[in-house]
């Protein structure tokens, strides 16, 4: 700790036991265990929030040469492909929200795509049930679907980058971390290893992750040539060789050889489109986030609307009263989410209707303060457990304003666990999140409904939130997004509630405690000393059934902008080993 931080602390103990007024002020909003956060990262002109350093710098030295801030998100996202490979991706795909400076906000799609050989029952066995292992949605060659990355990026980059810096300079550093290695973080060197049971079956993937005879260690340079290839491929034939030449043809020809869906064809038929984002206003700030083929802006809308009815900032930030009602609140979106949620190119989804602000007050009506409802009565299903998790978010705010929100995924830690022969690509299993027998839960514990049933050329249902919220002004006030399946739009939405509701700044809106409820299974999931021994009894005496989560939830990296002076306060997540980097 320099004599900055030492200060800046000190001023801070002063301020809270000297000065009774902001005492009273910490009891009003319900005095949480946030008041330890460390200060947000600040800087004058650019910020990302990642959950790589070396990824974060990436996007700086991007934008301190002139790019905007979808130039640095595209060399990011490459970037962390290299430095974050449980969900970095070239093989997998994801959604990239941008808003310009001028105001202009669109939502890239760049969600995988079901290749042509996938079918409504291709996950079940003869008998009907869930194929399990190789073979099924999971792991494996055939669990993965039509990678979006490379396209996404192509897309952004064409209609809202800069001009100043072009496609092969900015897949450039990534190339550079992957052919000169990098020093192996401890997060990095834990994961890899505690992973090498499911790299086990795939030589290729053994072949990247492991040496020979043994594991990296912390600190050692890990390079990844066969990717630095592929990279160097990109940046001599375009974006396009990816879907067209070598590179699609080594993820074809492996596919072939291991009785993949994934062919040829199906590389040169992935498309990435722009779509129009879904937007509501929270207590007079307006929020915009992902619509379909992701679920997470029409609940994490559809529970703000709910939630708006209450007083929460009276309730207090960690009380009963407050969890009580964000439980019901997500009980209700996500029973919704089950029934009405899919790719809306495929299946009509009622956007409009679930984020109604009537609709949302008819829902409250039915909470009551003194009682948990049940899932049950909400809506009937089949209750199941959840499951680890691993995808990224990042955030970049550049020196004119543009803002980038992005989540990208593999969907599972290190996707399908298999790497493309010849390519260092490590494949998705983005085919788990469609429903491959509706209403039987997946890997996250989601029951899905037919909507949501695998067809070629379909996009998955997801989670993913990248959101912004805007100032009464219009301008940026913050961005944020998180990893971790379905909690993802729960932990979105708290970061949110927390910043309007009850005044944190955004390090303390992410570090703070945070809940998930899903619908089913009809439980309260909490973190690891996320919840007094008080507050729990208080929901059990309510009727709310509650647990324990083994790990805690997301990955958040998000950027404010100060009110008044336009700094950018960047924060990532203490539960990773996300750093934010401006200049
Ligand atoms: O798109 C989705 O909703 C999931 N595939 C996301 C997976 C995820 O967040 C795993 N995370 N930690």
């Amino acid at each position: 700790m320099n004599a900055k931080h030492i200060l800046v602390r000190l001023l801070l103990v002063t301020i809270f036991f000297v000065s009774p007024a902001a005492h009273l002020l910490k009891v009003s909003n319900g005095g949480t265990a946030q008041a330890a956060s460390r200060e947000p990262v600040r800087a004058r002109h650019g910020m990302v929030a990642s959950t790589s350093r070396i990824a974060s710098q990436v996007g700086v030295d991007v934008m301190k040469r002139g790019g905007n801030a979808v130039d640095a998100a595209i060399a990011v996202a490459l970037a962390l492909a290299v430095t974050y490979p449980a969900a970095g991706n070239l093989g997998g795909g994801g959604f990239m929200m941008i808003r310009l400076r001028d105001g202009r906000t669109t939502a890239i799609d760049y969600r995988e795509m079901a290749p042509a050989a996938a079918h409504r029952n291709v996950y079940l066995d003869e008998r009907g049930e869930l194929k399990k292992g190789e073979g099924g949605s999971l792991v494996g060659y055939r669990a993965a679907g039509v990678p979006g990355t490379v396209a996404g990026m192509e897309l952004a980059l064409k209609k809202y980058g800069s001009g100043r810096l072009n496609w092969a300079q900015l897949v450039e550093p990534a190339r550079r971390l992957a052919a000169e290695g990098f020093p192996l973080s401890y997060g990095l060197a834990r994961s890899l290893r505690a992973n090498a049971k499911e790299f086990a079956p795939y030589a290729e993937s053994t072949k990247v992750y492991q040496k020979a005879g043994g594991f990296y260690e912390e600190g050692e340079v890990w390079r990844q040539p066969e990717l630095a290839a592929t990279f160097a491929r990109l940046q001599r034939s375009g974006p396009r060789e990816f879907y067209e030449g070598r590179t699609a043809q080594l993820i074809a020809a492996d596919m072939r050889a291991h009785d993949g869906l994934i062919t040829l064809e199906d590389m040169k038929n992935y498309v990435a489109k722009e779509r129009t984002p879904v937007r509501t206003t929270y207590r007079g700030f307006e929020v915009i986030s992902m619509p379909p083929p992701s679920s997470g802006g029409a609940v994490l809308i559809e529970m703000l609307n709910i939630l708006e009815g209450f007083d929460m900032r009276h309730m207090g930030a960690s009380s009963s009263e407050r969890y009580h009602v964000q439980t019901e609140a997500m009980r209700r979106a996500f029973a919704d989410r089950a029934e009405y949620m899919g790719d809306s190119d495929f299946v009509s989804v009622p956007v409009a209707g679930l984020i109604d602000k009537s609709y949302a007050e008819g829902l409250r009506k039915g909470i009551k303060m003194e009682r948990a409802s049940t899932s049950a009565e909400v809506k009937a299903g089949k209750p199941a457990g959840y499951e680890s998790e691993e995808t990224t978010h990042f955030t970049v705010v550049d020196a004119e304003g543009n803002c980038v929100s992005n989540t990208y995924t593999l969907n599972d830690s290190y996707g399908s666990k298999v790497v493309s022969k010849g390519t260092g690509i490590l494949m998705n299993d983005e085919m788990d999140d469609f429903a491959s027998k509706p209403g039987t839960p997946n890997m996250y514990g989601l029951i899905q409904g037919e909507r949501n049933a695998v067809a070629p050329g379909k996009r998955p249902l997801s989670a993913m939130t990248p959101t912004f919220v805007l100032r009464p002004d219009g301008t940026l006030w913050f961005a944020v997004g998180s990893p971790g399946g379905p909690t993802i739009i729960n932990t979105v939405l708290q970061v949110i509630v927390n910043v309007v509701d009850f005044d944190m700044n955004i390090q303390q809106a992410i570090d703070a405690p945070r809940i998930h409820h899903q619908w089913l299974p009809d439980e309260i999931a909490y973190e690891p000393f996320g919840l007094s021994a008080d507050t729990f009894r208080a929901l059990e005496a309510r009727g709310h059934r509650i647990t324990q989560k083994p790990r805690y939830m997301g990955d958040a990296q998000g950027i404010m902008i100060e009110d008044k002076t336009g700094v950018r306060l960047g924060a990532s997540d203490p539960r990773n080993f996300g750093e934010p980097v401006g200049y």
